[in-house]
């Protein structure tokens, strides 16, 4: 059994291309959300931020019953990819967009400015990137522009990676908003 990790901000694409991929590789595409709804792990709304509470534990067990019963190839993604237990990922995708892209799909997905605001700070910053790096480690871990391409462009660069894994880069939106002179719109102090 060997899990293939799609994670990153919200609105980088990761529902969309883990789809295409699952397909191209002809393995199943597990949702983080939809098992944590399945699993009744998701708790009370938080309605200030305007998003479901997910209790932790609960997401564990199901990650592991779901995973270990497969015994196959899969692909898992979501938030929360941390939870997956390293020991059978194989290779983890973060999927990054440039944060004025970002900003513009999550306000066509009609979120309110302050989440618009908050997950586009997240993603100028890298917590994505981060966490998985903390969790799986630099050799694992791949990052994927989804900015300006089309979705199965960015399947076909994973398909790619994952023969030749040290084609991979690391990317820095915080030095490329610095560059670009722009780096004041996007973090608010
Ligand atoms: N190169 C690309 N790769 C992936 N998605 C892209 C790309 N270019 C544009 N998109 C679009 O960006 C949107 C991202 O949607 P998607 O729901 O897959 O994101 P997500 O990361 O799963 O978000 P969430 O965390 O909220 O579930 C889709 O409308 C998709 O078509
Ligand atoms: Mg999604």
């Amino acid at each position: 059994m060997s899990v293939i990790l799609i994670g990153g901000s919200p609105g980088t694409g990761k529902t969309k291309v883990a789809s295409i991929l699952g397909a191209k590789l002809s393995v199943e595409v597990i949702s983080l959300t939809v098992l944590a709804e399945k699993a009744g792990c998701i708790s009370m709304k938080d309605k200030v931020r305007d998003t479901g509470i997910i209790n932790e534990d609960c997401l564990v067990d199901a990650i592991v019953k779901e995973v270990e019963e497969k015994r196959t190839r899969v692909v898992v993604e979501g938030h929360y990819i941390d939870l997956v237990p390293g020991g059978s990922v194989e290779i983890v995708f973060i999927l990054r967009t440039h944060p004025a892209v970002l900003r513009e799909r999550l306000a066509k997905r009609g979120y309110t400015e302050s989440k618009v605001n908050e997950n586009v700070e997240a993603e100028v910053i890298g917590v994505c990137q981060m966490d998985a790096l903390d969790s799986f480690g630099e050799a694992k871990v791949l990052e994927i522009d989804t900015s300006h391409r089309k979705p199965s462009d960015s399947v076909d660069t994973m398909i790619e990676l994952m023969k030749n894994p040290a084609q991979g880069n690391r990317i820095d939106w915080m030095h490329q908003l610095e560059q670009e002179g722009r780096l004041e719109d996007f973090l608010r102090d």
